[in-house]
């Protein structure tokens, strides 16, 4: 039987992308599947956690045993983690969510008209969810992604120093959103470890694994 590694302990994790309304039929979103965050949410139930999965929208069929909550908006997303951290051990945060939101929703479909300008959008900053709950007076385990660039490898320390989490997982490119498999490179203070190109259930027990092992579990 496998060893039960997280067993009483709550894990509250974030996935799958956000969507920022422009008005009731449009909107701005990104590419991400949910398929990491999903993944990593079924190794943690896997490995004898109470699981909450604050999801984005995504295609996916919630994992057994999970306790999915699905929002829409960044904002939305942030309400729903702040909510509920209280009382978790661990906060991973998978999604991607929008750096920016429109600043003034239409109520009413904008219309196109022949011969006007065309709309002009200002946006406005979204809420950080991972900063918020990393700067909590008792923060859980954090864990935060970093999506890939040329740089990651040289930068990924500063960033999870820049983020205040204790574990940064970085995504090494080509692009991996949608795909099923991924290659992850994890930043912490004894320096870096990598993961190898495999599919993203694999990857994301492995990296329960590792989460497990700092909590002492
Ligand atoms: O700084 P950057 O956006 O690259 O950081 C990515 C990490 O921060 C991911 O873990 C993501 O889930 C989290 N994040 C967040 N709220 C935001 C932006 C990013 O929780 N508004």
């Amino acid at each position: 039987l496998a060893p039960k590694r997280l067993s009483g302990r709550k894990v509250l994790i974030t996935a799958g992308p956000t969507f920022e309304p422009i008005d009731p039929v449009r909107g701005i979103t990104n590419l991400s599947s949910g398929k990491m965050g999903y993944a990593i949410a079924r190794a943690a139930r896997e490995a004898g956690a109470e699981v909450t999965l604050i999801s984005g929208p995504t295609g996916l069929a919630a994992p057994h045993g999970v306790n999915r909550i699905k929002v829409v908006t960044a904002q939305q997303m942030h309400d729903a983690v702040m909510a509920r951290v209280a009382g978790h051990q661990v906060f991973i945060g998978v999604a991607a969510v929008a750096d920016w939101r429109v600043a003034e929703v239409s109520a009413q479909k904008i219309k196109k008209k022949d011969g006007h300008d065309v709309p002009q959008l200002k946006f406005e900053q979204n809420p950080d969810i991972l900063a918020a709950v990393a700067a909590l007076p008792s923060p859980p385990y954090c864990v935060g992604f970093a999506a890939e660039s040329e740089e990651l490898l040289r930068h990924g320390e500063e960033k999870r120093r820049r983020k205040r989490t204790p574990l940064l997982v970085g995504n090494i490119g080509p692009q991996t959103f949608g795909l099923d498999d991924n290659e992850l490179i994890l930043f912490d203070e004894q320096g870096q470890t990598h993961f190898p190109r495999a599919d993203k259930q694999s990857l994301a027990r492995s990296l329960i694994d590792e989460i497990a092992r700092r909590l002492g579990g």
